[in-house]
C-alpha cells in the first residue's frame, strides 16, 4: 500500500502563520512548534486547533507547566469532561495522575490495549491532554492511529456494508481483567485508584461505527479492541469476527504515529479521530504524567 505521498493525508504546512508544524509520520501526529502553552493567544490556539484536527494528535516540547496552565488550556477546547475511571487530584477533580512508581511491577499499565478513550460513556471525551513530568529514560511511549485514514481505506463495499453499525462499548472486559482489590479495600486499574460508579460504565453505551466529526464533517472509523464488545443486533459469534476485523484495521502500522516523550512534553489528541495505546515497558523507572478530557457530544 502507498500511503504516502499522502493522498489522503494532507500534511503540508497549510499556511499556519503562528506556528510552526512538523509532521512525525506520513498518517498521522505533528510537533507544534513557536508556542507556549503556558501563554497561549487566542490567535495561536486557533491553529493549535485547527492543527489538532488535521494532525489528529499534536505535542510541544520542553513545556514548563503547572497543573493550572493545563486546566486551561484544555477549557480553551470546551468544558472539562467527567472521568470515568477517577475523581482527580486532591484539588483538581478534572486532573488524572498516570503514576507508574520506579518500584510497580504490573502486567497491565492504564490504557495499555488499543482504545479511545471512555466511548462506553454516552458523551465520550472530545479531546484529552497529557503531559509528562517524570519519562523514564527508554520505553513509556504511546502509539496512536488515524481512524479518519483507516475509514478511507475501506473498500466501498465495506463502507456501504458496515454504515448503519452500532458497537456496543463496555469497561466490563477491562474490569473483570484488571481490578484488583487493596490491602484498604480500594480498587485499581493499572495505576489507576478506581474511585466512580463501575455499573454504569460497564453496561455501557452504543454509537455509531461510522462517525461524522461535528468540526470537520470528516467520516471516521469508532471503533477500538478494549472497549468493542459487540455490535447492536448481531449475535455475539457474528459480531465477533467484524470487530477483529475493524479492531485490527485501524491499527494498522500504516495509520500510525508513535511518540518518544521527554519531560515537559505536552500532547493533544483528538479522541474522536484517534486510537491509542500505551506501553508498559520501562520496569525500574518511574512514569509520572498528568492527563485532562474535554468533554464531547453523543457521536453521529
Ligand atoms: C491513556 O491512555 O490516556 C494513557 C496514555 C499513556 O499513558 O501514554
Amino acid at each position: 500500500m502507498q500511503l504516502y505521498p499522502p493522498s489522503y493525508f494532507d500534511d503540508k504546512a497549510n499556511g499556519y502563520t503562528l506556528i510552526k508544524t512538523i509532521p512525525l509520520a506520513s498518517a498521522m501526529g505533528a510537533e507544534i512548534q513557536c508556542v507556549n502553552i503556558a501563554t497561549i493567544t487566542d490567535a495561536e490556539f486557533a491553529q493549535v486547533k485547527s492543527a489538532l484536527h488535521r494532525y489528529k494528535m499534536i505535542y510541544f516540547r520542553n513545556q514548563d507547566l503547572t497543573i493550572e496552565h493545563q486546566e486551561a488550556l484544555t477549557q480553551r477546547f470546551g468544558a472539562f469532561g467527567t472521568d470515568a475511571y477517577t475523581k482527580g487530584i486532591p484539588g483538581h477533580p478534572n486532573v488524572q495522575r498516570l503514576l507508574k512508581e520506579a518500584s510497580t511491577v504490573v502486567n497491565r499499565v492504564f490504557g495499555d490495549g488499543w482504545h479511545t478513550d471512555s466511548p462506553f460513556l454516552e458523551r465520550p471525551p472530545a479531546v484529552s491532554t497529557l503531559y509528562g513530568r517524570v519519562i523514564p529514560p527508554y520505553g513509556g511511549d504511546t502509539w496512536w492511529c488515524n481512524t479518519e485514514v483507516a475509514y478511507d481505506f475501506l473498500s466501498p463495499l465495506m463502507k456501504d456494508l458496515i454504515k448503519d453499525l452500532r458497537i456496543h462499548f463496555s469497561a466490563r472486559e477491562v474490569l473483570r481483567v484488571n481490578v484488583r482489590t487493596n490491602a484498604d479495600g480500594s480498587q485499581q486499574v493499572g495505576e489507576i485508584k478506581l474511585s466512580m460508579d463501575q455499573q454504569r460504565i460497564s453496561d455501557g453505551s452504543f454509537h455509531p461505527l461510522v462517525r461524522t466529526h461535528p468540526e470537520t464533517g470528516k467520516k471516521s472509523l469508532y471503533v477500538d479492541q478494549v472497549y468493542s464488545l459487540g455490535i447492536q443486533g448481531l449475535e455475539e459469534e457474528e459480531a465477533k469476527p467484524l470487530l477483529a476485523f475493524l479492531g485490527k484495521h485501524v491499527t494498522r502500522e500504516e495509520f500510525s504515529c508513535r511518540l518518544r516523550w521527554s519531560p515537559g512534553t505536552f500532547v493533544i489528541w483528538d479522541n474522536r479521530i484517534c486510537v491509542h495505546k500505551a506501553y508498559n515497558d520501562y520496569d525500574g523507572y518511574q512514569r509520572d504524567m498528568y492527563r485532562t478530557i474535554v468533554d464531547g457530544e453523543a457521536p453521529v
